[in-house]
């Protein structure tokens, strides 16, 4: 792996691409920083080597084409001086003479934020003009964006042809894709894969290509009720996609074929009101009166789930197993992070991904527990439905 960890950039101005995309509140107050504070150790590594940086970075999804002030990076610009401690320059300017100069005339150990390079509408189109542009600015690139990395943009993968023999995995980056490769090469088995989330649909890709992998495959949420109602059961109200049942056979005929062992979980937290003051049973999952709903998984499904979790060696958590978002029905998905948590305690390897997973993860305090937490949302997911990502491709080749 191309890594910066041997190499010593003292006196390179080197472009380096984060994934500095993190949730704002109304008064831009960043409320999640780990993307940036993931990033520090490659920052850090950069400026004790002696390095200049510029660092490209992406903040929502500008459609005007131009600069837009709601999604401007400069509430990042100033996170990024508190986190290490040093100036950021930054400039509101798009790339011409003022930022070539600024970025000139950086010194040794000095950063450089240019603005949401999402601006320019060349850069989710992946032009090669921009991306050529860009690469002037330094003399050599690092790519630490994984969130990002299933993005074939100028920033992300194609600039990378203008460094061919100078472009740099950080360490966030590199991370990611060790864990990653380590558990989709040779896992320790048994190996469980988690899959969770609202839609069967959002997951077909991952379901599928896990299907080869792994020993035991858990299904939870609201996609599950597509399994359930395709095999007879009586789901109510719960969501479901009905256009979907038949792959939903489909796929529980390969696991059994293949020898997967498939769990749906038996029983449901069902209200009467997608609120958190909704009147609340629970049921058998097949089960569900015509005007109830599913929000979680109930007592007996989460003693089945912590007895599979304790026996893995390996496991894969993506997606949560209720409607998270409502206190009243985020049990399930936090009683889940428990038991992930328990067995890293007893040597499992686990990773865990995907909005909701990771902020029950953060809720019970319990990241750190875990073996690996990714920083990618769109990317993991890409990764683990087999998709080779292009930020990663670009600097492998
Ligand atoms: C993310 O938040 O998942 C990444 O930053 C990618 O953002 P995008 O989906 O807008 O490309």
């Amino acid at each position: 792996m191309k890594s910066i960890k041997d190499i010593n950039f003292k006196g390179r101005k080197v472009l380096l691409r984060v994934d500095f995309n993190v949730p704002v509140d109304d008064n831009k107050n960043i409320t999640d920083d780990t993307r940036m504070r993931e990033s520090m150790p490659t920052i850090n590594k950069l400026v004790s080597d002696g390095a200049s940086i510029i660092i490209m970075a992406h903040f929502g999804r500008p459609k005007k084409g131009g600069f837009e002030p709601e999604l401007t990076l400069e509430p990042v610009a100033k996170h990024l001086e508190e986190l290490t401690g040093r100036k950021v320059y930054f400039t509101q300017e798009l790339l011409g003479p003022k930022v070539t100069e600024m970025a000139a005339n950086l010194k040794e150990g000095e950063i450089m934020l240019l603005e949401n390079i999402r601006f320019y509408p060349g850069e989710t189109k992946g032009d090669e003009e921009l991306a050529e542009q860009l690469s002037k600015l330094g003399d050599c690139y690092v790519n630490d964006a994984f969130g990002a990395a299933h993005r074939e943009h100028s920033s992300t993968a194609v600039i990378a042809k203008f460094f061919p023999n100078d472009k740099y995995f950080g360490f966030l980056m590199e991370n990611e894709v060790r864990n990653l490769e380590k558990l989709m090469q040779n896992p320790p088995r048994p190996f469980t894969a988690i899959i969770g989330g609202s839609k069967v649909s959002s997951k077909i890709g991952i379901l599928e290509n896990l299907l080869d992998k792994v020993d035991n495959m858990v299904i939870i949420g609201g996609m599950r009720y597509t399994f359930t109602k395709a095999i007879g059961g009586k789901i109510g109200k719960s969501i479901c996609e009905d256009d979907k049942m038949e792959l939903a056979l489909e796929l529980m005929r390969r696991m059994d074929e293949k020898g997967v062992k498939y769990f749906l979980p038996s029983d449901s937290l069902i209200a009467d009101d997608f609120s958190n003051n909704a009147n609340t049973k629970i049921v058998p999952s097949n089960a569900v009166p015509d005007d109830w709903e599913s929000m979680d998984i109930g007592p007996e499904s989460c003693k089945m789930l912590k007895e599979v979790i304790m026996n893995s060696k390996t496991i894969l958590w993506n997606g949560p197993a209720g409607v998270f978002e409502i206190p009243a029905f985020s049990k399930g998905t936090k009683e889940i992070a428990t038991y992930v948590a328990e067995a890293c305690g007893k040597g499992a390897f686990a990773a865990v991904g995907g909005g909701d997973s990771v902020a029950a993860v953060k809720q019970m305090q319990l990241a750190d527990k875990m073996s690996y937490v990714s920083t990618g949302g769109g990317a993991m997911l890409e990764y683990l439905e087999g998709k080779e990502l292009p930020g990663i491709k670009a600097i492998k080749e």
